[in-house]
């Protein structure tokens, strides 16, 4: 476990002092994150749990975001009113104005205006689940 290890080499006070300044969040983060070295840093907090990223791809079909979007390997998405969303997990803004975490695209994705007010982006009727499996797919966009 990676907060052990690291725990021998910041000293049990400093060690305190960084969880405290996590908050519980950040802790369940970490849990969630796992401790793999091999994954980059900024990738251990984009991903979905418990998501489907290929249900996701279907999802974004049949909702028809592509009417607006770009999207890679969804059929039919070639829309040009929204931004396109190729690397879109690379995109440190969702709409250049919230952070782009997992948490706030799929709040983003059940309904823009109530996250960016005055947004062109109309809420679409997705549910939690679909947001869930589509935020998975397009934070897999790198
Ligand atoms: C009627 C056109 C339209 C449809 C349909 C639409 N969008 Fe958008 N979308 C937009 C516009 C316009 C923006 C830019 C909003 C802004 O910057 O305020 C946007 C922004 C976004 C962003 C943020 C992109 C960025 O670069 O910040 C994501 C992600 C997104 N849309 C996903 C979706 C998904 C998923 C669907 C289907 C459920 C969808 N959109 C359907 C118009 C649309």
């Amino acid at each position: 476990m990676c907060l052990h290890r690291r725990a021998r080499r910041v000293g049990e006070h400093q060690r305190r002092a960084r969880l405290t300044a996590l908050g519980p969040a950040g802790l369940l983060l970490l849990a969630l994150a796992g401790c793999d070295r091999s994954v980059p840093p900024d990738a251990r907090f984009q991903t979905v749990p418990q998501a489907d990223a290929r249900r996701g791809q279907a999802l974004l079909a049949r909702h028809q975001c592509g009417a607006c979007h770009v999207i890679p390997e969804v059929p039919g998405a070639a829309g040009r009113s929204g931004p396109t969303l190729e690397h879109f997990g690379r995109r440190s803004y969702i709409a250049g104005a919230v952070p782009n975490t997992p948490e706030l695209l799929q709040r983003w994705l059940q309904d823009p205006p109530a996250l960016v007010p005055g947004t062109a982006m109309p809420a679409m009727g997705v549910s939690p689940e679909a947001a869930r499996d589509m935020a998975a797919y397009l934070m897999a966009l790198r």
